[in-house]
């Protein structure tokens, strides 16, 4: 295991600081999603095995929904861009035989690559990479928070998945060891690989009947002798080579040394598996009424107990007592809804919307530990609070680029402490009359691409 640095690199510190700045990405047309590049023939992951049942957490989460033209996956992802990917360690009791799958999400096939250890704990492990190629064309130099934000939406995406029990949630495991356990490459001895995974986070499926938990479960995969190169699959890079090699370096140097925590994953009582298929992102033009206050609170609630290491959240009201709202009562007073537009890439909608969630944290100098945990987190946390909305009959959009937006420094706090990571646009149904629009001040008019 390597060691992780103490504090702030000035690389990573300036890295954050660029993808919080006003420069504008240099981005480009962003490639198809390559072919799946783990060989072999692939399995289909229903099974009798008892229980934890793959295929229906797979399909929750995962797996290209059938008969949706055009949907990539049931999870929201930063531009629809889908850049996380599944390795599957597989224990006794799983719907699938023990061993190690890669997932095709597109075929909904587990790619076995492997046998299990002969001490693998019973129940699933699923190791989550992500592909940084196409974030990267899209999204330049922003790309590698969003990335870190996608991990957390697909980590909440999975435990919801799971049938209710004992599911646990790793966002700071070492990247050797994730790597090691899913038998991957590490992106840089990954020679033959187009667009290398770089592991980020796991979420473990014990057996409910266990009657002790292993404290570690990824320790005996991880002990598995050697690794296996994915199959090149053609398709051309389009990203600027410098911000992807860069995007792939911090990605890489985030996860160096940490020894493992696992969290228990939280499931808000309404949301059911109908809640995760019905998921979507409601279009900005949907976004205008207000939610109800106490469904805007159970949301709010939802998103700031989700982790023990997620950033602080606060809820952005308008109407006739607009503020910023906590769990506990409100933390200042007036419409910040214009200010989040405008720090939000300048998407006008946000100045409108019904109320905006948004979790802050991360100072300027964070260490790679706390940039690293407070994107996963907040990924995560914004994942369980928009199935949480979903289930209550609310509309929600994620919010992820997010520029010069200080939040402390806008509240009186010195600057530089506590920066906006994340955001969740709530709504209520549109069978209220609207309120009167407060006047905008984003500047600019440029919408980000969805
Ligand atoms: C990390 C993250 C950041 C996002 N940022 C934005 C955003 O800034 N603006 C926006 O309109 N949509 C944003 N979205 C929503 C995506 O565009 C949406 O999830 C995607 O188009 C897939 O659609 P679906 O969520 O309905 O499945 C974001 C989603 C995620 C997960």
């Amino acid at each position: 295991m390597t060691q992780a640095p103490p504090a702030a690199s000035g690389l990573l510190s300036r890295a954050l600081a660029d993808a919080r700045s006003p420069r504008v990405p240099h981005t480009v047309p962003y490639p198809p999603e390559r072919a799946f590049p783990w060989g072999g023939p692939g399995v289909h992951p229903a099974g009798v095995g008892g229980g934890v049942d793959l295929d229906r957490l797979l399909r929750l989460s995962l797996a290209t929904p059938q008969g949706t033209a055009g949907r990539l996956r049931p999870v929201a992802s930063a531009g629809a861009l889908h850049p996380v990917r599944a390795h599957l360690l597989v224990g006794p009791g799983c719907s699938l035989p023990p061993g190690r799958y890669a997932y095709d999400p597109r075929a909904h096939r587990a790619h076995p690559r492997g046998r299990a250890p002969a001490d693998a704990p019973p129940g699933a492990v699923v190791v989550l990479t992500v592909t940084a190629a196409r974030t990267v064309a899209h999204y330049g130099h922003r790309a590698w928070p969003l990335l870190l934000l996608d991990a957390g939406h697909a980590v909440a995406a999975v435990a919801l998945a799971a049938a209710p029990g004992d599911v646990r949630v790793s966002l700071d495991a070492d990247g050797e060891e994730l790597a090691a356990a899913a038998g991957l490459p590490r992106a840089a001895e990954g020679k033959g690989q187009a667009d290398p995974e770089l592991p980020l986070a796991a979420v473990w499926l014990p057996t409910t009947h266990e009657p002790a938990l292993s404290t570690a479960p990824l320790t005996a995969w991880a002990a598995l002798p050697g690794t296996v190169e994915p199959v090149p699959q053609p398709g051309a890079d389009n990203a600027p080579p410098r911000e992807l090699a860069s995007a792939r370096h911090l990605l890489t140097y985030l996860t160096a040394g940490s020894d493992a925590t696992w969290h228990p994953a939280v499931r808000p009582v309404p949301v059911t598996a109908h809640t995760l298929r019905t998921r979507r992102s409601a279009p900005a033009s949907d976004l205008a009424h207000p939610p109800a206050p106490d469904l805007l609170a159970q949301v709010l609630a939802t998103a700031g107990s989700a982790r023990p290491d997620s950033p602080a959240w606060v809820a952005a009201v308008g109407g006739d007592t607009p503020g910023l709202l906590t769990a506990t009562g409100l933390l200042a007073s007036g419409d910040a809804r214009p200010t989040l537009a405008h720090w939000a890439a300048g998407q006008r909608w946000i100045g409108t919307t019904g109320a905006v969630l948004v979790a802050h944290g991360c100072p300027a100098d964070a260490p790679p530990t706390l940039i690293r945990g407070s994107h996963l987190a907040a990924g995560y946390a914004a994942g369980v609070a928009q199935a949480h909305a979903t289930a209550l009959g609310l509309r929600s959009r994620p919010i992820g680029s997010w520029q010069q937006a200080d939040l402390g420094a806008a509240l009186g706090d010195a600057p530089g402490h506590d920066w906006i990571v994340h955001g969740l646009a709530l709504a209520g149904p549109a069978d209220l009359p609207l309120p009167a629009p407060p006047s905008l001040s984003g500047k600019s008019g440029k919408e980000e691409r969805p």
